[in-house]
């Protein structure tokens, strides 16, 4: 079995319930030496857990958010904030709704201007001094929030392509393959590596591979999660499917 990175800490969990334990166990002691920490964070099926462990813990009154500022990673091109299907719409649902956020800054998906979108993303991210934390999937291609295979390890914020393997992964989200839009807003593999810290949430046996081949095989455009092996550290939780080839 390929070994990973001594720099990197891998918490296996067994039950979906526990990988929501321990993600919001590592945002909170983010937040307890850091209130108001800067967040990119994610959007999918991987995290509900993590989002349904914030809101039980937002609800008891065990976490606050409401110094802290969150970045959405990604958003499809041509959506308002308000469609369902929004990343937006997805943290509004899983997390604003249930926890008071001090900030959130998400992507319009109907910019006019998409280059001034971004530049907007990268300069607001910039003037509160860089992401504390980035909590990041990664896709059955190795994408990377929206950064698929062939995008360059140092890319900044921008509009992208998605591949057909993106978008066919999305139609739980969109019900038809049809609805699901063909661009979408990233944050750059750049902007992400510069995060002070990375929290990779990975679940379900289809990952297993390629969570590997990003995390142990060659650091290549072609795997965009593999420029993760750059990082000086990382903390990924895995299950037992998804780390089988760990
Ligand atoms: P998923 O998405 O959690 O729905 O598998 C992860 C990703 O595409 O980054």
């Amino acid at each position: 079995m390929p070994n990973l990175p001594p720099n990197f800490e891998l918490v296996r969990v067994g039950h979906p319930d526990e990988m929501g334990r321990r993600a919001a166990d590592h945002l909170a002691d983010l937040l307890a030496r850091r209130p108001n920490a800067v967040l990119a964070l994610p959007t999918g099926r991987t995290p509900l857990p993590f989002y349904k462990e914030l809101a039980r813990r937002a609800k008891e009154g065990l976490i606050d958010l409401s110094d802290a500022t969150v970045f959405c990673l990604d958003e499809y091109r041509g959506l308002f904030r308000h469609n369902a299907e929004s990343c937006f719409s997805f943290l509004r649902r899983h997390l604003l709704a249930h926890a008071q956020v001090g900030r959130l800054f998400a992507f319009d998906g109907q910019a006019p201007d998409p280059d001034a979108e971004c530049r907007q993303y990268e300069s607001t991210l910039a003037a509160l001094g860089g992401l504390d934390l980035a909590v990041l999937g990664i896709g059955r291609n190795g994408h990377l929030a929206l950064n698929e295979p062939g995008s360059p390890l140092d890319s900044r914020t921008r509009l992208v392509s998605l591949t057909e393997e993106t978008r066919a992964d999305q139609v739980w989200l969109f019900g038809h393959l049809s609805r699901v839009p063909k661009q979408g807003f990233t944050m750059g593999l750049g902007t992400l590596m510069e995060a002070k810290s990375v929290l990779l949430l990975v679940s379900g046996a289809d990952k297993a591979d390629i969570l590997a081949m990003a995390l142990t095989g060659p650091v290549t455009e072609a795997v965009p999660a593999s420029v993760l092996q750059r990082r000086p550290h990382l903390t990924l939780i895995a299950d037992e499917a998804a780390a089988a080839r760990l």
